[in-house]
């Protein structure tokens, strides 16, 4: 399909700003502040009085399309109101994945205190010495470093927080905060065995994307968006902490939801158009036009390059009938026409996605897979053979075409 443009770019733009005026008249209009919640834009910010200006807007209700919702931004929490908030607690990050590593780098870099819990030299605890973070002093065993936190921010795999439970849950003891990023294992308590101590507040925050993200949004002084929830609220103070700590991870605005609703998305989503889905719509297309005789570039170039390169990103900027109307007529009409097909092709697919998500049928598969000592090698053979898949191998030739590749960038 060729991407034609057959609308101008003003007037896209003018339908656009149209479209976002009538969806946010109900927002105050409020003044700007300088805000920075990273070092590297408070740094830029002193030497060249470049500023980041991101306007004030705090807590709100906003009307996603015809449903309310409250909306928390991180505005309401300005960093010394954030650091006196938390002058008193210590962070114990146990786990140092891709969110350990985000969330962990954030939260220091917002001045609070940060300590860092993972097996003593795993793959993890060398990650972190390389992140700055110092044996004996920020970096610690797990279990010492729960002892020494006030707020337990288990960033474990999900199904290391199921295996760790047993020594892990004594030591969280009355008076401290137990933190996920997920609500995989309190949900899942039959297939998990986590059952949260009765004496401490229990909340969420998901950042809605890779830890590397939480890290990269933040250090340009943006901030991605996440989710909150409370499972305990044992002080009335949970969810106000679960904000203030969305914040201090590097949150530029978070959404209210359930530890259950949470959980059922985000592994509903990953399965589907966010990655399983994604894959093998990819594949299917591909695999029919090489079917057709189409060379692989073709295929490749039809299937994920066009997509990735130019019209996903518009869908991302401005949403899918801008997409639409940044084709030529042809494409529009003949997509309008399949889309419903499609549509109807996929429910009873997402149906059964759903179904088993909820039933646990996801979960029990997850855990038993990570949960195995070769978790890494079986992943990561698994991932080989899909990089060896002749669209993905089509792609790496195609990538390097583009002008501004950079060979170490595979
Ligand atoms: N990644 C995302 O995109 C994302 C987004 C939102 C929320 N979350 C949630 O955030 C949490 C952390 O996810 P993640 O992706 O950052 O981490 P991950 O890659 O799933 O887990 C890595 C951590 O788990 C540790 N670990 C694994 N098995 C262990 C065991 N048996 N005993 C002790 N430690 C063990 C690893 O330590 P070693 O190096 O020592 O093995 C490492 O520190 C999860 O609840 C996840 O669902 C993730």
């Amino acid at each position: 399909m060729a991407s034609i443009v057959s609308r101008s770019a003003s007037q896209v733009l003018r339908a656009a700003s149209r479209r976002s005026s009538r969806v946010f008249t109900k927002t105050a209009v409020t003044p700007v502040q300088v805000a920075s919640y990273s070092l590297l834009a408070r740094n830029a910010r002193n030497t060249s009085q470049k500023a980041s200006i991101l306007a004030v807007r705090g807590v709100k209700t906003l009307d996603f399309a015809g449903t309310k919702e409250i909306v928390y931004e991180r505005s309401d929490w300005p960093l010394p109101k954030l650091q006196e908030y938390f002058k008193n607690d210590t962070l114990a990050l146990i786990g140092y994945g891709s969110q350990g590593h985000g969330q962990g780098l954030n939260a220091r870099d917002n001045g609070l205190n940060v300590i860092v819990g993972v097996r003593k030299d795993g793959e993890s605890w060398k990650q972190a010495m390389a992140d700055g973070w110092i044996p004996g002093e920020t970096l610690f065993p797990i279990e010492e470093a729960i002892k020494k936190g006030t707020i337990i921010m288990n960033l474990l795999s999900d199904a290391a927080q199921s295996q760790t439970w047993s020594q892990v849950s004594p030591l969280i003891t009355k008076g401290k905060t137990l933190y996920f990023s997920h609500g995989f294992s309190v949900v899942y308590k039959n297939d998990t065995h986590v059952i949260p101590p009765s004496d401490v507040d229990v909340i969420l925050v998901a950042p809605k994307g890779s830890g590397r993200t939480v890290r990269t949004l933040f250090k340009e002084g943006r901030g991605i968006n996440s989710s909150i929830a409370v499972w305990q609220d044992v002080t009335g103070k949970a969810k106000e902490k679960a904000i203030a700590l969305g914040v201090a991870i590097g949150s530029g605005y978070m959404y209210e939801t359930t530890f259950e609703k949470e959980v059922y998305s985000d592994l509903y989503g990953e399965r589907g158009v966010l990655m399983g889905g994604i894959q093998g719509m990819f594949l299917a297309q591909y695999k029919i036009l090489r079917k057709n005789g189409h060379s692989p570039s073709e295929a490749f170039n039809e299937t994920v390059e066009e997509a990735t390169q130019s019209l996903f990103p518009l869908i991302g900027a401005k949403g899918m009938d801008y997409m639409y109307n940044a084709c030529s007529t042809t494409a529009r009409r003949g997509a309008l026409d399949w889309a419903p097909i499609f549509e109807k092709a996929n429910l009873p697919v997402f149906e059964k996605l759903y179904e088993s998500v909820k039933n646990g049928t996801e979960t029990r598969k997850s855990l038993e897979f990570n949960g195995r000592s070769t978790y890494r090698q079986d992943l990561a053979k698994e991932l080989a053979e899909i990089d060896n898949q002749e669209i993905w191998r089509a792609g790496k030739v195609v990538r390097s075409l583009r002008p501004d590749y950079k060979p170490d960038s595979e």
